[in-house]
């Protein structure tokens, strides 16, 4: 198989994780026979340093000439403490979502045995979390109307959705519960705000459609608690922008580190992959980043490309990694490996095991994203 990867390095830590996801592909290409075309785009606070646009059109242009993106992590502190700030790095994230449509966010949560130590949680409360939050990406308070009054003592953001928006990221959660464990929960905040009645009501009349699926609904407040107290409970959580945009970051710490973790996200063009964490301008240049999230990421890639066999063989190496202690500081402060190390050590595990097609049965719930 031949596919044109569009890869967006970004700010902080991007360029170095999504250096060791290119190594870990290359040798999925050499073991499999699969050939990966890269072209280079830029966006966000590197973007601005160049061009002064947190998101050039060619960048757009790359992307939409590409069967899939990989992207790195979005943000700088010269922007974080200055609301005055016009043009964000993050304004080039948010446009990307909107003109490639990518309306889905899938971010899929589990837990590593070897890393049950680092969650905040009991190891009891652990068992058993396997669950994915199907996040609505471009709709909501996130691009409704934005202002602020002359004189800068009031502001608004309006939260927006229309049926349709909420019909095609809901047919999705609903078909990936399918291929699950058949639950699908949805987070809203319907004993209040009125988009999230209309909520409530398409995914009640979409559930008719999917009879196989148990259905649920919790209150986003709720479902913050919950997530804590007995995550165990959830297969696919479907919410809306803003409500996925925290308790993902919540779910995040279930695992035991931030850095582990990737995230999809599909709409009508070309779908994007990249690590749910953010640009850690701290550790940007040390090589001391986890490329954990950002190869996984690449695994999803590699799933939506139909490849399930190739996606678990880079999962079966990372999980080979964590159980033999080759992991980064955010995991062991003491004992720990570099990046790069990190990613050489999965990209030889990958050429090593060439020929073993002992293990293709992708498990169910890792074998397609759409
Ligand atoms: C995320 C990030 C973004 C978001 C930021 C960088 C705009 O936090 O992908 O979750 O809020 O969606
Ligand atoms: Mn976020």
């Amino acid at each position: 198989m031949e596919k044109k990867i569009a890869v967006i390095l970004g700010d902080g830590i991007g360029p170095e994780v999504t250096n060791q996801s290119i190594k870990v592909l290359n040798a999925i290409g050499k073991r499999f026979g699969h050939v990966f075309h890269y072209s280079y785009g830029i966006m966000g606070a590197d973007a601005i340093d160049k061009t002064g646009n947190p998101l050039p059109d060619e960048t757009i242009e790359t992307c939409l000439q590409s069967d899939a993106i990989l992207f790195g992590a979005i943000g700088h502190p010269k922007y974080d403490n200055d609301p005055t700030a016009k043009v964000r790095p993050e304004q080039g994230l948010l446009k990307l979502r909107k003109e490639l449509q990518l309306f889905a966010n899938i971010r899929p949560i589990n837990t590593y045995h070897a890393l049950q130590h680092l969650s905040p949680l009991k190891s009891k409360q652990l068992k058993g979390i396997d669950f994915v939050i199907f996040r609505e990406l471009t709709g909501g308070i996130y691009f409704g109307k934005k202002e602020l009054s002359e004189d800068q003592t009031r502001a608004s953001d309006d939260c927006v959705y229309t049926k349709a928006e909420i019909e095609r990221v809901s047919h999705l959660a609903f078909q990936y519960a399918q291929k699950r464990k058949k639950k699908l929960t949805l987070v809203d905040k319907a004993n209040v705000l009125e988009t999230s009645r209309l909520w409530r009501r398409v995914v009640q009349e979409i559930a008719a459609q999917y009879s196989d699926v148990v259905v649920d609904y919790m209150f986003v407040d709720n479902a913050a608690m919950q997530i804590i107290l007995n995550p165990a409970q959830f297969d696919v959580v479907l919410t809306e922008n803003m409500f996925g945009d925290i308790i993902s970051d919540e779910a995040s710490v279930l695992s035991g580190s931030l850095g582990l973790l990737p995230s999809a996200s599909v709409g009508n063009k070309t779908a994007l992959f990249e690590p749910i964490h953010g640009s850690y301008p701290q550790a940007a240049g040390k090589d001391i980043a986890n490329p954990l999230g950002s190869v996984l990421s690449a695994a999803m890639m590699l799933d939506y490309f139909q490849l399930a066999e190739e996606a678990k063989a880079i999962r079966d190496a990372v999980a080979w990694t964590l159980s033999h202690g080759f992991v980064s500081k955010d995991i062991d402060p003491i004992n720990n490996y570099a990046t790069t190390a990190i990613g050489d050590l999965i990209t030889d595990h990958i050429e090593r095991n060439k020929g073993d097609r002992r293990s293709n049965n992708a498990s169910l719930n890792q074998s397609t994203i759409i």
